[in-house]
C-alpha cells in the first residue's frame, strides 16, 4: 500500500475508534452506542441511572435490559406500568425515562424498607418522583388493591412468585399490553412460569438478552 493511502486509512481507523459506537463495544454488545440524552431532563435521569448502576446496585437489571424496558414502555405509549421488585430503583428509572415522555405512572413494589427509601431518593433526585407510586410490603398481597388497566407489567422480585403475579395481574393487563419477566436465563426461570407464558394461545412470548440474565417479553393478544 502506498504512503498517502495508508495515512488516510490510519486516520479513518482512528476516527472509528473514537466514535460512540466503538466506545460502546467495551460496555455492551458490539454495535450498541451508549444512551444519549436528547434533553436536559433526559441528561439528569441518565446521570442518576449511571450513579445508581455504578454505586447502588442490588440485583439490578443489566443496562441492556434497562434500555429495553424504556424502549418497550415508550413505544407502547404506556400510561400505567407496574413493577414487582423496586430494589434501589435502577430499572424503575429506565421505565421512568419513558413515562416522563408519555405522562404515565410507575407503581412499584418493594419488601425491604432500606431499598424502598433508597429508590425514593433516587426517583426524587432524577426529578421523577411525581410519576411514581411506591408501595412498601409484600407484593403478593399489595397488588390485590390494583384496579386500573396495566400497559406494561414488569416482574423482577421473588422468582418462584412469578406464576402468582401472572395469575393475579394478567386480568388487568390490557389487550395489546406486555408482561415482561426478568431472569429467564439466570437464575433459571421457574418452569411453571415458562409453561404459563409459552403454551397459552392468548399470549405470544419471545426471550431476549438470554446471553445474560434473560428477559421474557409476553404480548397479551388483542
Ligand atoms: C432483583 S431485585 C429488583 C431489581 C430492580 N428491578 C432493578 O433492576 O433495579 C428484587 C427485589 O424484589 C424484592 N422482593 C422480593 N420479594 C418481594 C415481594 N414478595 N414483594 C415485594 N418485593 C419483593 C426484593 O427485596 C428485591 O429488592
Amino acid at each position: 500500500m502506498d504512503k498517502p493511502r495508508r495515512a488516510i486509512l490510519g486516520a479513518a481507523a482512528a476516527l472509528v475508534a473514537a466514535s460512540p459506537l466503538a466506545k460502546a463495544q467495551g460496555r455492551g454488545r458490539a454495535g450498541e452506542a451508549p444512551p444519549l440524552a436528547a434533553s436536559p431532563q433526559e441528561k439528569r435521569v441518565l446521570e442518576v441511572i449511571a450513579d445508581v448502576g455504578g454505586n447502588q446496585r442490588y440485583l439490578s437489571v443489566p443496562e441492556e435490559d434497562g434500555r429495553l424496558l424504556r424502549i418497550l414502555a415508550e413505544s407502547l405509549g404506556a400510561k400505567q406500568v407496574v413493577e414487582i421488585g423496586t430494589s434501589t430503583g435502577y430499572s424503575g428509572l429506565w421505565l421512568l425515562l419513558a413515562l416522563a415522555k408519555t405522562g404515565g405512572r410507575l407503581t412499584t413494589y418493594e419488601l425491604d424498607a432500606g431499598r424502598y427509601e433508597a429508590a425514593k431518593r433516587n426517583f426524587e433526585r432524577a426529578g421523577l418522583g411525581k410519576h411514581v407510586v411506591q408501595v412498601l410490603g409484600d407484593a403478593h398481597e399489595e397488588v390485590k388493591k390494583l384496579k386500573e388497566p396495566i400497559d406494561l407489567l414488569f416482574l423482577d422480585a421473588d422468582k418462584e412468585g412469578y406464576v402468582d403475579y401472572l395469575a393475579r395481574l394478567r386480568p388487568l393487563v390490557r389487550p395489546g399490553g406486555l408482561i415482561v419477566a426478568h431472569n429467564m436465563a439466570s437464575p433459571p426461570a421457574d418452569p411453571a412460569y415458562l409453561r404459563a407464558i409459552t403454551t397459552d394461545p392468548a399470549l405470544e412470548t419471545v426471550f431476549l438478552n438470554m446471553q445474560s440474565a434473560g428477559v421474557g417479553v409476553t404480548l397479551k393478544k388483542r
